[in-house]
């Protein structure tokens, strides 16, 4: 296998079938205030035991059942906790990448931004689910960018963006529903598509605990790392 790509946390091989090889490792991120933060963009120098095998447990249990309720396809072949890897289906990615959001309660970057509308707080629960997409890029701070403008930009085809865009709330409202069944909730998350070789939307890379903020249903105890993987844990 060759490596074609070494992300911030995963590496990527390419088998000689096409299929790649994702093997999640330890490698955690940290935040712009240089604290271990597994949604910041930069890489930290040190490492948690166990990270790669919280992430890898948390993505396929969810691919797992999303693949099942015939939500949306996902990228996922087959995993191997023990060697902390999953075969997936390449992908096209769009360029720039993209980061696709779905927020349930007001905080981050949507509160920053919309400060000054009258009322608004962090952790207000949102009556409707606000679905967001930026553009992955570190140094520009992964600016948002609305659907036309994918389109008009010829980010997106403007023949697929109503398919993705129905597919992402459709898996969106499926994560936040497993989310919810274990007694979790769900205040937002990020996920990645890419296009199958048909050019037709796939669900691609990991929903691991750093794509998402959550809290113990009912209480303001947030459930990070390993802790939350847990929860996905058959
Ligand atoms: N099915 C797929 N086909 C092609 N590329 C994929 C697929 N799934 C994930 N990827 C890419 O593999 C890389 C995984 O690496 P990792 O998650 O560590 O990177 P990252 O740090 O999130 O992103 P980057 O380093 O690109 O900013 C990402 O660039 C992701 O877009
Ligand atoms: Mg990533």
């Amino acid at each position: 296998m060759k490596l074609v790509y070494r992300g911030k946390t995963k590496d990527v091989y390419e088998k000689d079938s096409g299929s790649l090889h994702l093997v999640f490792t330890d490698r955690v991120t940290k935040n712009d205030a240089g604290e271990i933060d597994p949604g910041g963009n930069n890489l930290a120098e040190e490492t948690i035991p166990g990270q790669g095998e919280a992430c890898l447990l948390m993505t396929s249990a969810i691919f797992e059942e999303i693949n099942k309720k015939n939500i949306a396809p996902t990228h996922m072949l087959g995993y191997d906790l023990s060697t902390l890897s999953m075969e997936v289906r390449r992908a096209k990615l769009f360029v720039p990448n993209l980061e696709w959001v779905a927020r349930w309660r007001c905080t981050g970057s949507l509160l920053r931004r919309y400060a000054m509308v009258p009322g608004i707080h962090d952790g207000m629960v949102l009556p409707s689910p606000v679905f967001e997409v930026t553009l992955k890029d570190d140094a520009a701070g992964d600016p948002p960018i609305v659907p036309s403008a994918l389109v008009a930009l010829g980010i997106v085809d403007g023949k697929i963006m109503d398919e993705l865009w129905a597919k992402h709330q459709a898996v969106m409202g499926a994560i936040k529903d497993m989310f919810t069944a274990r007694k979790l909730d769900l205040w937002d998350a990020k996920i990645e598509w890419g296009l199958d070789e048909n050019g037709r939307p796939l669900l691609i890379d990991e929903i691991s605990p750093g794509c998402c903020r959550a809290y113990k249903a009912g209480t303001k105890e947030r459930v990070l790392g390993r802790e939350l993987a847990e929860y996905f844990r058959c």
